[in-house]
């Protein structure tokens, strides 16, 4: 029986009594020194670097370590929760050191990144509706929230499915698959293996298109919100309903490609990057191959109309990101400049760390370190997480500029067959 408890003993000294607490340790957590310093959650440090810890925490300090990192006035990046992938039979001090260091992308094929499918690409970017993309939006941001551990969360993950299996009924194919993958173990009864507590309600959503086993192409978003009274229009409502549009003009569309292609919807992203971490598990579990990772996390936000596409430098693969940045000076024709997370913000920075390629597309500049300071003019969208991350301050011209950077992706990195 590995079930992690953490026992806290307080000695009472005034009243010479011993008092034990046993407090489930739900979460496993590698998390930068600056964000765990005020933890007053219960908490058990496994193992320290000199900038990061392995800690366990119960849900009162996970939620402590992600509100320390919504309140944003430093630059000190986030955490990742660990809770699948810690096993206890491993030194924690080896599990650290060996999750922090820089990862090599070994597990996607080298890929020579040329344009070759123009035609295709532009066929079907003449098929984007943007009205699509703005009405979908409109029914996602009019759920309360897309929490994942809500019946909302799940409510929404069924709309974004029921949507996709409508678009395959019209389109007569027989190549698609749909499935959801539960934010929790995969790995079930197998108990100490895995902490299997961290579960939540809503799954990710998979998409496949084509029946080829090859090593396929990931374009992904994060359909969550946190709690509350929560629109999410900009997060990430904006990339789910370009991953959605992505979908109906590649299913429409009949093509064939040597790759397949996976839509991905995750759950958890606001977790701590939960549901992307349990389906990179599964594409494991099973083999399936992954060349090349595509985010869409915030997308429809431009200061001023600004409309540049930025793309990440930190947790991406650095090939790929250039790639990134030829597809969109020969098909969207947008300026197109670098910035940097600071810390695994999104999705790809699983990807990246289970040793895929991957590469995120933003809507602008992230907060420089120490933002806001004073008379700094702020350039991203402040509104998100909370009950003001609305619709009406998103520039649809500009999420539309995704949709057509997933379109050049999908087209130029699985290659239709002619
Ligand atoms: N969309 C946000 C943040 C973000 C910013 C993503 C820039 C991509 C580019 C994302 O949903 C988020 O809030 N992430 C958390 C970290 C996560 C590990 C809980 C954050 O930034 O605090
Ligand atoms: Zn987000």
């Amino acid at each position: 029986m590995k079930n992690r408890i953490l026992f806290i003993a307080t000695l009472c000294l005034t009243s010479h009594i011993v008092t034990t607490y046993a407090l489930p340790a739900n979460y496993t957590v590698v998390a930068p020194q600056c964000l765990t310093k005020n933890l007053s959650g219960v908490n058990h440090t496994l193992a320290s670097t000199s900038k990061f810890s392995l800690l366990q925490v119960n849900r009162q300090g996970l939620n402590q370590l992600i509100a320390a990192k919504h309140q944003g006035e430093n630059a000190c990046g986030g955490f990742f929760n660990v809770t699948a992938d810690w096993h206890e039979q491993t030194a924690p001090k080896v599990f650290l050191e060996k999750f922090i260091a820089p990862p090599v992308a070994t597990n996607s094929h080298k890929a020579a990144y040329a344009i070759n499918y123009s035609d295709q690409v532009k066929q079907l970017m003449g098929q984007l509706n943007p009205d699509n993309m703005w009405a979908s939006l409109t029914t996602l941001t009019n759920f309360h929230d897309r929490y994942s551990n809500s019946d909302n969360g799940v409510a929404a993950s069924n709309w974004l499915k029921d949507q996709v299996d409508a678009m395959v009924k019209s389109s007569g194919r027989n190549d698609v698959s749909i499935r959801f993958i539960p934010t929790r173990s995969i790995i079930a009864g197998r108990a100490g293996s895995f902490n299997t507590s961290a579960t939540y309600k809503q799954s990710s959503l998979v998409v496949k298109i084509g029946n080829s086993n090859a090593s396929g192409i990931v374009i992904g978003a994060h359909m969550d919100t946190l709690n509350g009274q929560m629109p999410g229009a900009d997060d990430d409502g904006s990339g789910t309903v370009t991953v959605l549009e992505l979908a109906k003009i590649l299913i429409n569309s009949n093509m064939q490609f040597k790759k397949p292609i996976y839509l991905i919807w995750y759950s958890a992203e606001e977790e701590g990057l939960i549901g992307s971490g349990y389906t990179e598990k599964y594409f494991k579990s099973l083999q399936m191959g992954v060349d090349a990772v595509i985010q869409f996390d915030m997308t429809g936000f431009s200061y001023q109309n600004d409309p540049t596409i930025w793309l990440m430098k930190d947790y991406t693969d650095p090939e790929l990101t250039a790639f990134l940045e030829t597809l969109i000076n020969t098909y969207v024709k947008r300026p197109v400049k670098y910035t940097a997370c600071g810390y695994a913000c999104s999705d790809h920075a699983t990807w990246t760390q289970q040793g895929y390629k991957a590469a995120i597309a933003y809507e602008g500049e992230m907060k420089p370190p120490g933002h806001p300071v004073p008379g700094q003019i702020i350039k991203d969208n402040t509104y998100i997480h909370t009950t003001m991350d609305t619709m009406e301050k998103l520039s649809l011209t500009h999420m539309t500029d995704y949709a057509k950077l997933g379109i050049a992706f999908a087209v130029e990195l699985a290659g239709p067959i002619a």
